[in-house]
Parts: structure tokens; C-alpha cells; sequence
């Protein structure tokens, strides 16, 4: 896993915008796995600021976003298919019918999970996934003792995951108790995947991610089997990794042909 720590959220959300845009101006057609959440806002508003400026065109572009709430209508207030439509879709020229979040209306939900992987496949695989972490080692919604082979199915959120998310409702009883999420063999199926992680909250995690051993407890370790990860994370985020200063050595003495390519291969 390349680990790139950068002075601010803000410097981690525009290198990952950075790599985005590369991989759309390489392959027109990318197939992009997106998140939600606090983190991917400042990334957001990078991309849709390169999109305002004519830097990157999304029309042949197609999202898969990675999870969303069960009981939630698509333009339910805080559903992800709204928070989506907020943040990200309505500021730039992707053709909603290419836009993919799991129905939290789905009335069979099997055959829906089923469907999203099918659908996934069909259009040739995420190029790259975005990802977010939970404070309790998360990816998606796989929480802690998901199978580290698993697809796109339910999941019960744990009380953590409902404490933290309850900001974005009026109480924690309102928050959904489940969820349709990829799962982590489908994350490990992207081409790339980019993780953010920023502020104190998130340290443990990302050392538990980065540096503890491979387990179902803490999901988000499964990245560390994936061959092209890279974490990109703040001074707080950072502050448990023990080869912090090693990462640091490593990413001010990449060639400069290494910064960017991987990005650049469709
Ligand atoms: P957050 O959530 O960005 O709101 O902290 C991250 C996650 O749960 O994956």
C-alpha cells in the first residue's frame, strides 16, 4: 500500500481529484466506485472546480457508489443517493444513466446486490475506487467481521457506525440499522483504490488498515492485499502510523515518472 501523507485534508482531496481527472482524460469511458461521507467533500469540489475550468469531461463516465441505506428513497434527505446528487452529480456532465447506488427501496434484495455486481461486471469493472474509512476500520458498510471475500449483500451497521453517523440525522434512532454495501471482495475487484482519511478520529483505523495484521475485524486491512492502493491522509490521520517517516522518504524520493502514471494507465 503506498501511504501519502500530506499537510491537509484539503492537499490529500486535490491529489486524489488529480489522479481521477488523469484516468478520465486517459480513458474517457472510466468506471469510477465512489463513497460518501465528510471525507470525499473536499475531493468533490476539486473534481466539479477541474470540471467548471473545462479540465475533465465526464459524459462517457459511469459510478457505482459503494452503499446506501435500506428504507431511504432515492430523494430522501439524507439518503446517499441525495447526498450524491447534492455534492457531486449536479455539478458535473454525467449521464445519469450511468450513475449506479444501490435501491435502499429494493424490494428483493438479493436479487438487487446480485444485479449490482452483474452490473459492475458488465461495465468492464471499476478503474478506480474511492473509499472512505470507518472509526471502526470500515470500508462501505463492511463492518467489523464482514468476510473479507464478501459481494454486495445487507449488512446491520454496528452502534459505532450509528453514533458516528448520527450527525447527518435529527437522532441516532433515526439512523437506518441497515444497508446495502458492496462488499470487500468487490472493493478488492477495482483496478485502484484510493482511501482518505483525515483528522485524529480516524488514526487508529488507519493504522490498524495500514500497518496491523490482514482480519475481518478491522475490513478495511483487506487493502493491504490489493496491489494498487494508496492511502492518502492528513497529519492527524497519520499520527499512529509507525513508519510515518518512512512513507514520508519514500514519496519525496519517487521518480517523477512514478507520481502520476499508474493513474494515467486506463
Ligand atoms: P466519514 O465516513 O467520511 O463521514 O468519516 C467514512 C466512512 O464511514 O467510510
Amino acid at each position: 500500500m503506498e501511504v501519502i501523507i500530506t499537510p491537509s485534508a484539503g492537499e490529500a482531496s486535490a491529489e486524489a481529484a488529480r489522479i481521477v481527472a488523469a484516468l478520465i482524460r486517459a480513458k474517457p469511458r472510466a468506471v469510477l466506485g465512489l463513497a460518501t461521507g465528510s471525507t470525499p467533500l473536499g475531493f468533490y469540489d476539486a473534481l466539479a472546480e477541474m470540471h467548471a475550468r473545462g479540465e475533465v469531461d465526464f459524459s462517457q463516465v459511469t459510478t457505482f457508489n459503494l452503499d446506501e441505506y435500506t428504507g431511504l428513497a432515492p430523494d430522501h434527505p439524507r439518503s446517499y443517493a441525495r447526498f450524491m446528487q447534492e455534492h457531486f452529480f449536479s455539478r458535473v456532465n454525467i449521464a445519469p444513466g450511468r450513475i449506479h447506488i444501490p435501491d435502499g427501496l429494493a424490494r428483493d434484495i438479493p436479487a438487487h446486490c446480485e444485479a449490482y455486481e452483474a452490473a459492475i461486471r458488465e461495465a468492464g469493472g471499476i478503474d478506480v475506487q474511492l473509499l472512505g474509512i470507518g472509526s471502526d476500520g470500515h470500508i462501505g458498510f463492511n463492518e467489523p467481521s464482514s468476510s473479507l471475500g464478501s459481494r454486495t449483500r445487507l449488512k446491520t451497521l454496528t452502534e459505532r457506525t450509528i453514533r458516528d453517523n448520527a450527525r447527518f440525522f435529527a437522532s441516532p434512532e433515526e439512523v437506518p440499522r441497515h444497508v446495502i454495501t458492496m462488499g470487500v471482495r468487490t472493493i478488492l475487484d477495482a483496478r485502484r483504490c484510493l482511501v482518505l482519511a483525515f483528522g485524529d478520529a480516524k488514526a487508529a483505523a488507519v493504522a490498524a488498515m495500514a500497518e496491523g495484521p490482514v482480519t475481518a475485524d478491522v475490513p478495511a486491512s483487506a487493502l493491504q492485499l490489493h496491489a494498487s492502493c494508496a492511502l492518502l491522509v492528513d497529519e492527524e490521520a497519520a499520527a499512529r502510523l509507525k513508519r510515518a517517516e518512512y512513507y514520508r522518504w519514500v514519496y519525496a524520493n519517487k521518480p517523477a515518472w512514478q507520481r502520476t502514471p499508474q493513474a494515467q494507465r486506463p
